[in-house]
């Protein structure tokens, strides 16, 4: 990311207070859950759900999610390529902040192009937990949710991902959950138990 810089002489300011001593405070780590997938693979369904059950075990958390950032920090960006390629570095920087201030942070944007997620993973390393939301396009759109497939459809929509825009698919999740199949139940089990198996939440 280094080639946007556009300012010059800043100094960065260490804190005193450390990412650890916040960790310890807190009684588990930092980390980024980014859930990726369809519009209305159940994304932002599935982090609020992991989100409640994070919080009544006494983890902190908070969900970062698509149509909200979109109404502020994002709300110049379009759905054109290269705005989501800017949503999405936002968020990821955004995202790393809250890392760094100790929080379990839940992401849930389409994030269509893998090439930004990875950039996203470049920038988090380890903190970085891909949580892919499969669900097939047939059943997004049988679904239809928010109405804007069938807009979409219409041609009322540009750029609409998966009719007009692309979807990548990860290749290497850490999660894979399949919100076209499973019960919300299950697949809240599924991300708290790569959790806990990591190591992210043991000390709760
Ligand atoms: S992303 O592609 O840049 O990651 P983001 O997650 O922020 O997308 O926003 C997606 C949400 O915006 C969808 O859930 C949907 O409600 C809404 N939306 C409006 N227009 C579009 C579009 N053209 N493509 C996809 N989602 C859209």
């Amino acid at each position: 990311m280094g080639d946007i810089q556009k300012s010059s002489n800043i100094v960065w300011h260490e804190a005193q207070v450390s990412r650890d001593m916040r960790e310890n405070m807190n009684g588990h780590q930092g980390a980024v859950l980014w859930f990726t997938g369809l519009s209305g693979a159940g994304k932002s369904t599935l982090a609020h759900a992991v989100e409640e059950r994070l919080h009544r075990m006494g983890v902190r958390t908070f969900v970062i999610d698509g149509d909200n950032v979109r109404h502020g920090l994002c709300a110049d960006l379009s759905f054109s390529d290269a705005d989501r390629v800017e949503n999405i570095r936002r968020v990821g920087e955004v995202a790393k902040l809250f890392v760094q201030a100790g929080m379990l942070t839940l992401t849930a944007f389409i994030s269509p192009f893998r090439a930004d997620r990875n950039q996203v993973r470049h920038i988090l390393g380890d903190d970085f937990i891909e949580v892919y939301c499969n669900t097939p396009l047939d059943v997004c759109e049988s679904r239809d949710v928010k109405g804007l497939y069938k807009k979409a459809r219409a041609g009322e929509i540009a750029d609409f991902t998966g009719i007009s825009s692309p979807y990548e698919a990860p290749e290497h999740a850490e999660i894979s959950v399949n919100t076209g199949e499973d019960s919300l139940d299950d697949c809240v089990e599924q991300v708290l138990a790569y959790l806990q198996a990591k190591g992210v939440i043991g000390n709760v």
